[in-house]
């Protein structure tokens, strides 16, 4: 009978201890595939989170609501070593020494309007001047420096959504713009950001995100040995303060040719200052298309690029110049990490040619990009 019983007690042990077990399995599980969230510190007044989306790979991207930026982004090389593709800082404190836009939400405006003047009919408008003469990625205080609201998509496995409404006179722009971004990352290794927004008064609106990339996830190596393709066969030349001088020209027999696959320091001598230029995509549609394809052989990885956008700012990072670090310390100097940003074209509020950028009240503003990572093992 005592053996009995001492049996049955080892027995209800073992069954206790293999349950413990597996709930912890299971709790990993789901601490593993989903989206978390922690406090990050405070600005404005306001609390700011970090969020963390994790895909059922393992793979994660981290979001903060200052500024709607992409904080990091750990993924696996063709040895299955993981590392960051994306420049960024673990604390609040390293965005609020205003980094150039590293991983945000860039709006209202992305990129430049000429001396900060559009008109929308016969109303002149004039914004903050923050780039020399001209006003860039939406002034002084533009998206990519304010709190963003956030939710987490309970119907989703990882995503994460922003709202911000910019109010009427912000930086100079017309009218409340109510702005929503839907940040997902994907069982398929794919950063989805979808972008909405509506307005009371007619303005101009060109979101983007400025994420800095190098796939090698070491600013020790330069991005001049990445490779790139961008499906465009058209560029819109700049003036010396960057504002395209109206003209949208070939690329054939330029430096600027990139349909197809090349080292990017193959031709950037021939660019003075480097590559800092809206391409305009080949794609005759507002569908969402691929339109870039960014790879590099130290690492095998390979980002894909797809947007609804026509154009793409491809920015080599030209004015990185060793004043930010690395999360390792190293520093971020010119050349050690690239942007391409999903947009219309810069200055369109004063280009009539170019596609318009103008939101009229009643109307949705919607787009998406995807960034998509693979790797060539
Ligand atoms: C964009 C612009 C660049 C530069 C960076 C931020 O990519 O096109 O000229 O202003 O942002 O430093």
């Amino acid at each position: 009978m005592k053996y009995i019983s001492g049996f049955s007690f080892a027995l209800a042990v073992t069954i206790f201890i293999t349950f413990c077990n597996n709930k912890k399995e299971s709790d990993t599980m789901e601490s593993r595939q989903g989206i978390t969230k922690t406090n990050w510190g405070n600005t404005d007044g306001k609390e700011v989170f970090l969020y963390t989306l994790t895909n059922a790979k393992g793979v994660q991207v981290k979001i903060s609501t200052y500024g709607g930026i992409v904080t990091s982004w750990i993924v696996p090389d063709k040895n299955n070593a993981t590392s960051n593709i994306v420049l960024g800082f673990d604390s609040l404190s390293g965005y609020l020494a205003k980094p150039p836009y590293f991983g945000a939400l860039v709006g209202r405006y992305g990129n430049r309007i000429a001396k900060g003047k559009f008109k929308i009919n016969t109303t002149q408008y004039t914004l903050v001047t923050n780039n020399g003469q001209n006003h860039l990625h939406g002034g002084n205080k533009g998206f990519d420096k304010v709190v963003w609201d956030a939710a987490i998509d309970n119907d989703a496995t990882a995503t994460l959504l922003l709202s911000y409404t910019s109010k009427d006179g912000e930086e100079g722009y017309p009218g409340n713009l109510k702005v929503n971004v839907r940040y997902t990352l994907t069982n398929d290794d794919e950063l989805k950001i979808e972008y909405n927004a509506t307005t009371d008064k007619a303005t101009p609106v060109n979101l983007t995100n400025h994420s800095y990339f190098n796939l090698t996830g070491d600013v020790a190596n330069s991005i001049l040995d990445h490779t790139l393709m961008i499906k465009a066969d058209n560029y819109t030349p700049v003036d010396t303060t960057l504002i395209p001088i109206g003209e949208i020209k070939t690329v054939k027999g330029t430096a600027f040719d990139f349909t197809t696959a090349k080292k990017i320091g193959r031709d950037i001598d021939n660019v003075p200052g480097g590559y800092d230029h809206n391409f305009v995509l080949s794609k005759t549609d507002t569908s969402l298309q691929q339109v870039a394809i960014l790879s590099d052989s130290i690492s095998g990885r390979l980002l894909e690029v797809f947007t609804m956008e026509p154009g793409l700012q491809f920015y080599t990072g030209n004015f990185l110049d060793g004043t930010f670090k690395a999360r390792d310390g190293k520093p971020i100097n010119q050349h050690t990490a690239l942007c391409l940003e999903t947009q219309h074209f810069p200055d369109s509020p004063n280009e009539p040619s170019f596609p318009t950028t103008i939101l009229q009240p009643g109307k949705q503003y919607h787009t998406i990009t995807v960034y998509k990572l693979s790797v060539n093992k």
